[in-house]
């Protein structure tokens, strides 16, 4: 009986993302019938989100599904639903495990405009692999001494002193550092972070990668957030209506007698106010960070808020680029820039407002050329983005055409249409995804995820849920995190009202 009467219960969903998306589709194949997504922007998706440019799908958000196999609940979906390439999905490429690094073949190209072979950039990216890999290996349970707190701190030491004791000329060696680099601006990309110095060593590891040779979808990640949508009860999602606050703990004298009484209180920017047995709140760690003090009524408790505060979330941008011909090898799938006047290993820029283009490591290459043409996708993190961001789209496409002219030594290349993502200044994102910065652990993810009211209290339960990328420890920052966040919420409330046995023919019925 209680049970069914929790299926009654009213369940607001915030963010209308794959994680907000996800939780919702689990309530409602489990029979709860009074659930709604509330969303502040006027699409589904959040951080995935599908453009049409110049004819052709391009991701602003998010791209590949990062290791494709069954394990991965993103691949499945996307396979049940037939988003997939058949070459995405053979049984090959779901075991082949590229460790979070696909095997992309490179070209390097130099700010003298010179391209230089694999065969003189190879022994400083395979150090630098064999260091990343190192950075990786620590792990939170050892209380082993640290030789630095941060991964960059390590692999810079580390590269400092492989390149000091080699006996080579002072161009090779400031080619190696050049390549080091270029791959930990890169590294700043994958992270999420404005430099891999705020990167937590010790938690390094406790990110997971799964096997599969990452994929795109050849429609856009957006059908798949199409599909689940249309899965849901229609008119189900509320969009173009901003949170404002989360009034939680409510008591009694509160409530009008005439309305049911219920511990939650979802007020909206525009005035509405929605009643609400629990809360599940999928918004990004970046708006957490800068709302969290009005968000929520009462206040978030102080270790949560620390927890907030303590892990990272930063900025990783992309720069499309489309060219008549390409300038890059018909097997290049990866380009990269190597600036020869940095004086020291270093992953960030000292003069932003002159020098941002210098934490564009490079771009990954669209393919198949048959779908996209001469499409390049350049990758920039951190303030260095921040101000990538602000920039005018004259100052952006002549800026960009200045280095591609540099690096190519082609005085005349010009690209045909330039297009970039501005996350850091979306208002409902600020930012990208999250990273586990110095000084932070798996607790703080942990205290992240803990419901409202705390365990103890003796208000009602599970009035306010955590969901989003930012609260998986092992797949932070990513689609799947995502995903699986929102169905651990969904679960969370489904167990509640059925803390034994799930009754089968509940399940099955509804
Ligand atoms: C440039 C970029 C590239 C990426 N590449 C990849 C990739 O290749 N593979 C991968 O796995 N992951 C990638 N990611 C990460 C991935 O996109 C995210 O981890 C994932 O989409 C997050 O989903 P979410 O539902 O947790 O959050 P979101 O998608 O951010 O959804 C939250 C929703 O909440 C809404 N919202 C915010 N505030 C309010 C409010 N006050 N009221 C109501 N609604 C609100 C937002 O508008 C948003 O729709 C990338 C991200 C970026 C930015
Ligand atoms: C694996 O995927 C790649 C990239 O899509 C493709 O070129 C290759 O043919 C696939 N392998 C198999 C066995 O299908
Ligand atoms: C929630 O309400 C209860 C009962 O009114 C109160 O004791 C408790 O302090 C409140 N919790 C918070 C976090 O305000
Ligand atoms: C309920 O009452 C408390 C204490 O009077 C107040 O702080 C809170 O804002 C009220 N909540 C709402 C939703 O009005
Ligand atoms: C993250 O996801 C994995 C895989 O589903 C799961 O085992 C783990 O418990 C999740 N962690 C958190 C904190 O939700």
């Amino acid at each position: 009986m209680a049970f069914l009467q929790g299926l009654d219960s009213h369940i607001v969903i915030v963010g209308c993302g794959i994680s907000g998306l996800g939780a919702a589709m689990r309530l409602v194949q489990h029979g709860f019938h009074k659930v709604r997504i509330v969303e502040a922007t006027g699409r589904a998706g959040g951080r995935i989100k599908t453009t049409l440019w110049g004819g052709k799908f391009v991701e602003i958000g998010a791209n590949w599904i990062h290791g494709p196999c069954q394990e991965n609940p993103v691949f499945r979906l996307a396979c049940d639903y037939h988003l997939l390439d058949e070459k995405s999905m053979t049984e090959e490429n779901q075991s082949i495990d590229v460790e979070g690094h696909p095997p992309f073949v490179p070209n390097w190209f130099t700010s003298s405009g010179q391209k230089v072979s694999v065969g003189m950039t190879e022994p400083a990216s395979m150090l630098y692999m064999k260091l990343l890999q190192e950075s990786q290996e620590f792990s939170v349970e050892d209380q082993e001494v640290l030789p630095t707190s941060s991964v960059g701190e390590f692999i810079k030491c580390k590269a400092k002193q492989a390149l000091d004791e080699e006996q080579v000329d002072k161009t090779t060696k400031d080619l190696k550092q050049a390549v080091i680099n270029t791959l930990l601006k890169a590294e700043c990309c994958v992270s999420g972070t404005h430099s891999m110095d705020d990167v937590c060593l010790r938690a390094f590891g406790m990110y997971k990668t799964l096997p599969g040779l990452d994929c795109t979808f050849p429609g856009g990640y957006e059908g798949l957030i199409r599909c689940m949508a249309q899965d849901l009860p229609k008119d189900i999602v509320s969009y173009n209506k901003p949170v404002k606050c989360i009034h939680w703990n409510c008591t009694d004298q509160n409530s009008s007698s005439s309305e049911k009484r219920l511990p939650v209180l979802v007020e909206c920017e525009d005035g509405e106010k929605i009643p609400a047995d629990h809360v599940i709140l999928t918004v990004s760690l970046g708006f957490l960070k800068r709302n969290h003090k009005t968000l929520l009524n009462p206040e978030i408790p102080p270790h949560k808020v620390q927890s907030i505060q303590n892990l990272g979330f930063g900025t990783n941008n992309k720069i499309f680029l489309e060219f008549e011909e390409p300038f890059w090898d018909p097997d290049c799938e990866i380009i990269f820039f190597l600036w020869e006047d940095e004086p020291e290993l270093t992953d960030v820029v000292s003069n932003l407002d002159i020098f941002w283009m210098k934490k564009l490591f490079g771009f990954t290459v669209m393919t198949p050329a048959e779908r996209y043409g001469h499409v390049l996708c350049g990758w920039i993190a951190g303030h260095e983005s921040e101000h990538m961001e602000t920039l005018s789209q004259v100052e952006l496409e002549c800026t960009i055409t200045r280095l591609i002219r540099r690096f190519t030594g082609n005085p005349t290349i010009t690209p045909k249409r330039v297009l970039r993502s501005q996350w850091y200044h979306d208002p409902y994102t600020y930012g990208s995804y999250t990273y586990i910065a110095k000084g932070c652990s798996g607790q703080d993810i942990d205290n992240l995820v803990e419901p409202l009211p705390l365990k103890g209290s003796q208000s009602k339960p599970l009035q306010v849920l955590f969901g989003g990328e930012a609260t998986n420890r092992s797949f932070f920052s990513t689609v799947h995190g995502a995903l699986l966040a929102g169905w651990r919420e969904a679960e969370r409330l489904i167990s509640h009202y059925a803390p034994s046995t799930f009754p089968e023919a509940c399940s099955s019925k509804l």
